[in-house]
């Protein structure tokens, strides 16, 4: 998909999980989206911990946007979380600042759906488990036509991580994702494992942000000294894949990516396969195509946008 043509500034909610790559997300969707809202879900962490890391970085990054908490579990799978790549805190390696923000609310689905009725073209960043947004679609399907579309980061048309099949946030909440990717949507973006993989983050990039000498660089830099690490002991891999960030710029900068449109649909019962994201690439099967699939994006070029927006924050 693309832009008409027409300058913008797409209005976002950013539903999430912090989580380190959510708060880099949070950092380009701050400066490069307006922010209607952020909304937590439990995933890498327990919701009271997702929360809070949402309320640190909207408060380092001086952002004046409202935080709502939302579900603290999945609609039937039993929660699990992911300390082995965030740390028990989900945001493990800068030091935790305190903080004076508090939540706005504790209905992120309240919120999301207030929100989506009030404003034309509003932008749903799910980069997370996706429970909160199928609450929302279970509790108001009349948000499914408002919305201008949903940027998902999850899933893969390929590897999982999770599971060999599975990435996290489709994993931690099949059944959501389930209720999201047949919803209807007239833009569903899917950011998966077989694209985040090719925007990884390396030590280049730590010292590059460290350069930038502000308190969103240094906070960006710790961040990943911890997650670069943690993943490389996890995968013996080289690039940590800077997954969530991919969404936002999926909205703000489409014409980073290629896109295919496609069928998926998302096992929630299989033995071997929970949570996997069955993407029809035959080009002749039956099903909608309800999901503009990313399969490649310009690295470079996203890197650049992440340093100099980054740079932007005083
Ligand atoms: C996804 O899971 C989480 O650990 C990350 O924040 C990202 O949203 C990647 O599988
Ligand atoms: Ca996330």
């Amino acid at each position: 998909w693309s832009w008409n043509g027409e300058a913008m500034t797409p209005k976002v909610i950013v539903d999430c999980d912090p989580g380190h790559d959510d708060a880099i997300a949070i950092m380009l969707a701050g400066r490069l989206t307006e922010v209607l809202g952020i909304t937590t879900v439990s995933g890498n962490a327990p919701l009271n911990l997702t929360t809070e890391n949402a309320l640190i970085v909207t408060e380092l990054l001086n952002l004046d946007v409202a935080v709502h908490a939302g579900a603290d579990r999945p609609l039937l799978v039993a929660p699990r979380h992911a300390a082995e790549a965030h740390g028990q805190t989900g945001l493990d390696g800068p030091v935790r600042p305190e903080i004076t923000l508090e939540v706005a609310s504790n209905d992120a689905v309240a919120f999301i759906i207030e929100t989506v009725r009030n404003n034309d073209d509003v932008w749903l960043v799910p980069i997370g488990p996706l429970t909160n947004i199928a609450l929302a679609v279970r509790q108001a399907p009349d948000i499914v036509d408002r919305v201008a579309g949903v940027s998902i980061m999850g899933g893969s048309a390929g590897a999982g991580n999770v599971t060999a099949t599975a990435e996290f946030n489709l994993w931690a909440d099949p059944h959501a994702a389930s209720i999201v990717f047949d919803a209807g949507f007239k833009k569903l973006l899917m950011a998966g494992l077989n694209l985040t993989h090719q925007f990884g983050i390396d030590e280049q990039l730590i010292s590059d942000l460290r350069a930038l000498r502000n308190r969103a660089g240094t906070f960006a830099a710790d961040l990943f000294d911890f997650y670069l690490a943690s993943y490389q002991k996890r995968t013996h891999g080289q690039r940590a894949p800077l997954h969530d960030p991919c969404a936002i710029l999926a909205v703000t900068h489409p014409g980073l990516f290629r896109f295919e449109s496609r069928n998926v649909r998302v096992e929630t019962e299989g033995t071997h396969t929970r949570g996997m994201t069955v993407v029809d690439e035959r080009g002749w099967g039956e099903g909608p195509l309800n999901c503009e699939v990313e399969y490649s994006i310009d690295r470079d070029q996203g890197m650049r946008i992440l340093l100099e927006t980054v740079s932007a924050y005083t």
